[in-house]
């Protein structure tokens, strides 16, 4: 609520101390000698009451901020819509490549990531998007952390900025963990959190320079449950939750936002660029019991959805100005289990993960499950 009457503002500027006037007394007075209202008023004079303004009503987004970038803090502060500047990891194929699309129609100013050639992907992924939608391609390998730089320089040579980081490098492999060595453990880790990881650190300096970005990791219901047979994939899926919900807190005082979205069944090339562990495929122990399990996963994931709907989340989370720490995206069954997991005892959901992926519970004698 303003009132009419003046107020004055100060700063410093050169040493000397300047007084200026705003049109209206603003609840919250501190918002007067905020820092951000201060360097914009000192911009941009006029808007000064405009920019209170908007605040008032959310100031403790304003208090987080350090004092840069304000015009773009106002904007999305205000709701415009906002062009941006948008890195997806493994924009190739599945959800990178469905938000790469999607982002690139919204008009955003799209660079997805492929280890292939990326003129070949470009050609791919285009066809049927508007070509004026910007939408670029770079070959980046995420276990490669000076490609990962590479890129991120290209992108601010290119555009000078960077909004946002949609992280969907990945892939899943399947394996009893007996049949699991170190080295199937280390590769999995090395692209889906490892590559995260790298991602984030290429893009976060400028981020904080600007006071402003969102991260997307795009983790899985695995980060949320551990899945038999996929179990060195859940570790990595659990490993990115953990990492994601710690940086989330270490970068809000910059103005950057980071968040999980928790795929559950969809329909893109992870199926079959699963790959199962050197161990598991000669191992018999376990051979008909993952045959089962795995069965009942290729059958979720190809009979699920394509994966838009992930893509529309990501959009809408672009637009959210204070997002959650994790949405999940999948059918209703999948986003139940999500809830399960949390409010039922253990032991409870765990028997029924078992009878879902169709585990025998077994011969308490000891014997081979492998029948
Ligand atoms: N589909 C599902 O049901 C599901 C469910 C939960 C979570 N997820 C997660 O969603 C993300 C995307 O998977 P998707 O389902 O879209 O699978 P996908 O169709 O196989 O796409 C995976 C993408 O990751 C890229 N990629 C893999 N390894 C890479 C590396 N080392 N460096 C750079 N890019 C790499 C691939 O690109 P290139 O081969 O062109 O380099 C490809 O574009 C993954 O993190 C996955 O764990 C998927």
């Amino acid at each position: 609520m303003h009132t009419s009457s003046e107020t004055k503002t100060s700063t410093r500027k050169g040493g000397r101390r300047q007084t200026r006037r705003c049109g209206f007394v603003p609840q919250d007075r501190r918002l007067l000698t905020h820092p951000c209202v201060l360097a914009y008023s000192l911009a941009e004079p006029q808007s000064e009451a405009g920019v209170v303004g908007c605040f008032e009503k959310k100031p403790d987004r304003l208090a987080m901020r350090a004092p840069a970038s304000v015009a773009d803090l106002i904007e999305e502060t205000m709701g415009r819509d906002v062009q941006r500047v948008i890195l997806v990891t493994g924009a190739s194929s599945g959800i990178g490549r469905a938000c790469a699309i999607a982002l690139s129609r919204n008009g955003h100013t799209v660079y997805g990531t492929t280890r292939r050639e990326p003129a070949d992907v470009r050609a791919e992924v285009r066809r049927g998007v508007d070509p004026s939608c910007h939408l670029e391609f770079l070959r980046v390998d995420v276990t490669d952390t000076q490609a990962v730089q590479d890129a991120v320089g290209q992108i601010l040579a290119a555009s000078g900025r960077i909004d946002a980081l949609i992280n969907c490098a990945g892939f899943g492999n399947a394996g009893a963990i007996e049949d699991s060595t170190a080295a199937d453990l280390l590769a999995v880790l090395d692209t889906n959190l490892l590559g995260t990881l790298r991602c984030c650190r290429a893009v976060l300096p400028q981020m904080r320079r600007q006071c402003s970005g969102t991260i997307v990791n795009i983790s899985s219901i695995a980060g949320r449950m551990g899945i038999p047979f996929q179990g060195s994939y859940s570790a990595s899926k659990h490993a990115v939750e953990g990492m994601t919900e710690a940086l989330r807190m270490e970068v809000r005082p910059f103005g950057v936002n980071v968040v999980l979205v928790e795929p559950g069944d969809f329909k893109t090339g992870f199926t079959e660029r699963r790959q199962i562990t050197s161990l598991a495929k000669d191992n018999p122990v376990y051979a008909s019991q993952m045959r089962r399990s795995l069965s009942v996963m290729e059958k979720d994931e190809q009979g699920g959805a394509t994966p838009e709907p992930v893509a529309r989340l990501v959009a809408r989370i672009l637009e959210t100005a204070s997002p959650r720490v994790r949405y999940v995206a999948g059918p209703v069954s999948e986003k139940v289990a999500a809830g399960l997991k949390r409010v039922l005892p253990s032991r409870w959901f765990e028997r029924i993960l078992m009878m879902y992926y169709r585990i025998d519970r077994g011969s308490q004698s000891g014997q081979s499950l492998d029948r």
